[in-house]
């Protein structure tokens, strides 16, 4: 314990002195969520992410999270230098959604709006018309459907299939999924249910549609936690990752939270409940990052101009 404080204690100094600012989701480690929070950074869903990155004066962000967020936040900010504490950290969707494949896709499909969710390379934004996080999906596809817009949406299914289902708009899908998501289990939540008959379910809308059935609040990490803000319920079950549980045990302390049901535990399945690749943000790689200056993310800069306009129009119908 002694250690880690020394090590935060550590990174507080050097964001000063380097003036940069740190930006965390959700889903990683609590103590960078809490040194995010303390040192005037953000700690936020990723639709929250892109735009405290692009609104802030410092000219050095650190971006805790996988890797399609440090680019969203260099391809919005290009004159930035933006730092993660591993670039390795990718993310299932991203790595399911190859630009070559993802181009042949919507080729074939000229007639459609083309519309991909967050978790993507900057290649594949450069392809899309709109680019959309979980928080705002739902609102911008129903904003396409009502002009009348077929589309093509890429790459989770099962938020596509929800948003599909919600909207009744003509959606075209790829079919990805997140590997942490995809884990957890209609048929096991129901019997957990039955054992907390009072809990709330809340459900991020990457889960499989049988799990997204049983729940009573569907939203972004932000929405799951503005959720347990704002009900009275004492029990949450909750479907998504477990990174999310610092925060909302933070936000109503005393109140139960219970891990939805997935095929293993934690001991036997890595990827259950806790992304692998949020879980390679910790405090030595991110102090070596503020030490050193090194993980810098770079885009092309063309790729990067094009990308842009996906964003802004969610930024804008967001505004
Ligand atoms: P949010 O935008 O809801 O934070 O989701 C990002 C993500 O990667 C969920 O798995
Ligand atoms: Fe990607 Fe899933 Fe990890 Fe989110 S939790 S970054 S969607 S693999």
């Amino acid at each position: 314990a002694d250690e880690r404080q020394a090590l935060k204690a550590r990174i507080r100094q050097l964001l000063k002195e380097k003036n940069a600012v740190l930006v965390a989701h959700y889903y990683v480690d609590g103590d960078l969520q809490d040194l995010a929070e303390e040192t005037g950074g953000c700690v936020s869903d990723s639709l929250e992410m892109a735009r405290f990155g692009r609104s802030h004066e410092a000219q050095t962000l650190v971006v805790a999270g996988v890797r399609f967020m440090g680019e969203t936040a260099k391809i919005l900010s290009p004159e930035k230098r933006i730092l993660m504490p591993d670039l390795d950290a990718t993310c299932s969707l991203d790595l399911g959604c190859s630009t070559d494949e993802f181009t042949a896709f919507c080729d074939a499909h000229p007639d459609r709006t083309v519309v991909v969710y967050a978790n993507t390379s900057a290649a594949v934004k450069a392809r899309a018309d709109w680019m959309v996080t979980s928080s705002i999906g739902l609102d911008i596809v129903k904003h396409l459907h009502e002009q009348g817009k077929k589309i093509l949406w890429a790459p989770d299914k099962h938020l596509g299939g929800y948003i599909q289902k919600q909207t009744g708009a003509d959606m075209l899908l790829w079919q990805g999924s997140c590997l942490v998501h995809d884990e957890f289990k209609g048929v096991e939540l129901e019997l957990l249910r039955k054992e907390y008959p009072k809990a709330l379910i809340l459900v991020h809308p990457e889960s499989p549609e049988a799990v997204v059935a049983q729940a009573d609040v569907i939203g972004s990490t932000s929405q799951l936690i503005a959720a347990v803000q704002s009900s009275d319920a004492k029990e949450f079950i909750v479907a998504t990752d477990n990174g999310i549980l610092h925060k909302m045990r933070m936000a109503a302390p005393g109140k139960i939270f219970i891990d939805a049901p997935t095929a293993g535990n934690s001991a036997t399945c890595k990827s259950c409940a806790h992304c692998p690749w949020m879980a390679m943000n910790g405090l030595q790689n991110l102090l070596q990052v503020l030490e050193t200056g090194s993980n810098e993310i770079h885009i092309d800069p063309a790729i990067g101009k094009k990308a842009v306009v996906c964003i802004d129009r969610m930024l804008d119908f967001a505004a």
